[in-house]
């Protein structure tokens, strides 16, 4: 990729300047306490950091969380992630109360040599998601006023066409960091020319959200195993009845579609753990995934589908993993996940997560991460790579 990174910078030399870095410290809080459940993200981005940090440079950290709809919300507030990413960079970091106000040409302006300070939630301000590209300058503007460079290492936004991540780069020197410089790399293998054979795993519960990366997938892969709440909608599209479960009625004959052009490629469950209530201690049992009961919803893959995926991960030499088998956050309904996972780290495989509630799921079940080859940080980010579409983010980088 023709794209400078971090280490171009630091050869440049950033001691004493003013490095503007976007992070993404999206980051999942605890409804009840707001503590942090999976510091993942940060310490992602932590190598990017501390390398600055140690080269000298002030500083300057941005990131959303969640999604706020454009004016101050404190229950979105990033101060609880200022306090641990100072914990795990091991030096204080200085938070300001807000995004380009008062509070945070203050942090910045009193930033000494080696510092970071982290600003409020960028999604506080209309002008980081709007799209009006007037109003998206008019904010990048006073964000690009903290730096003298532009680092972007939030590879979990760089398909936001945000003024963060989009127009910022477009009024400073930019630089991707460590983070997105890796993540590029990576998938960039499985795009390319991936050692065969290249198994998939889709999860998730909407089969609309992953239609596009499925139609571009299916040429490539050899082997597509599709569970979580989207694999019902295939199984009706198979005739099947499915209960209660989730079902998008108006994807059948989409699903239907992909099926009879799939070549057999898409592996279907052949079992599923059908519940009486979406609930932790609902009744559940395990039925053929033909038999569905019609008060039922299915929670989970079954154990049979569990073992004939792990099967066809058995054989594969790279395997891209997005999205849970079923409801991994209730012990119950976690076993196909955890059966999934598991498989994934017994191969000899290049394997790469895909972000979001995967990667959650991994840390939750407490695996081992270094059996993977790859957790992404960017779940939808990753998938719009794998459709091969222009990423925002990255397209700034290049230019
Ligand atoms: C994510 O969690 O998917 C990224 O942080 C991007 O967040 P968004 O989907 O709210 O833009
Ligand atoms: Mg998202």
């Amino acid at each position: 990729m023709s794209i400078r990174n971090l280490d171009d910078l630091l050869d440049e030399g950033v001691s004493g300047r003013r490095v503007l870095v976007r992070a993404d410290l999206n980051v999942p809080l605890d409804k009840q306490s707001g503590e942090i459940t999976d510091d993942g993200r940060i310490r992602a981005v932590l190598p990017t950091l501390s390398a600055l940090v140690q080269a000298g440079a002030k500083v300057v950290v941005c990131s959303h969380l969640g999604r706020p709809k454009g004016a101050p919300d404190p229950q979105f507030s990033l101060r609880p992630v200022a306090g641990r990413l100072g914990e795990l960079l091991g030096a204080p970091v200085h938070f300001a109360e807000d995004t380009v106000g008062d509070s945070a040409r203050s942090t910045v302006a009193g930033l000494a040599d080696g510092q970071v300070a982290l600003l409020e939630n960028l999604r506080f301000n209309k002008g980081e998601t709007s799209k009006d590209d007037a109003e998206r300058g008019a904010f990048a503007d006073q964000l690009a006023a903290f730096g003298e460079v532009y680092v972007d290492d939030a590879f979990g936004a760089v398909h936001r066409k945000h003024a963060s991540v989009y127009d910022v780069p477009a009024r400073l020197p930019h630089v991707a960091g460590r983070l997105v410089l890796r993540e590029v790399e990576v998938l960039s293998k499985l795009t390319g020319d991936p050692e065969r054979p290249y198994v998939v795993v889709l999860g998730g519960s909407k089969v609309s959200d992953k239609l596009a990366v499925i139609e571009a997938l299916l040429p490539t892969v050899d082997r597509l195993l599709i569970g979580g709440g989207m694999c019902f909608t295939f199984l009706k599209a198979q005739g099947h009845e499915v209960g209660t479960s989730l079902l998008e009625k108006e994807m059948v004959e989409t699903c239907r579609n992909l099926l009879e052009r799939s070549g057999g490629k898409i592996m279907l469950p052949v079992d599923v753990v059908a519940a009486d209530a979406f609930a932790p201690d609902a009744a559940h049992d395990t039925v053929p995934a033909d038999g569905i009961p019609s008060h039922r919803l299915g929670l989970d893959i079954g154990p049979e589908t569990v073992a004939g995926f792990t099967a066809a991960l058995s054989q594969a030499k790279t395997i891209f993993w997005n999205g849970p088998m079923g409801v991994f956050e209730m012990a119950a309904f976690a076993n196909g996940t955890r059966g999934i996972a598991e498989a994934i780290t017994k191969t000899d495989a290049f394997s790469v997560v895909g972000g979001g509630d995967s990667a959650a799921a991994v840390r939750a079940l407490g695996l081992d991460e270094s059996s993977f080859g790859h957790i992404s940080t960017g779940g939808g980010a990753s998938l719009e790579y794998l459709e091969g579409k222009t990423l925002p983010g990255i397209a700034a980088l290049e230019s």
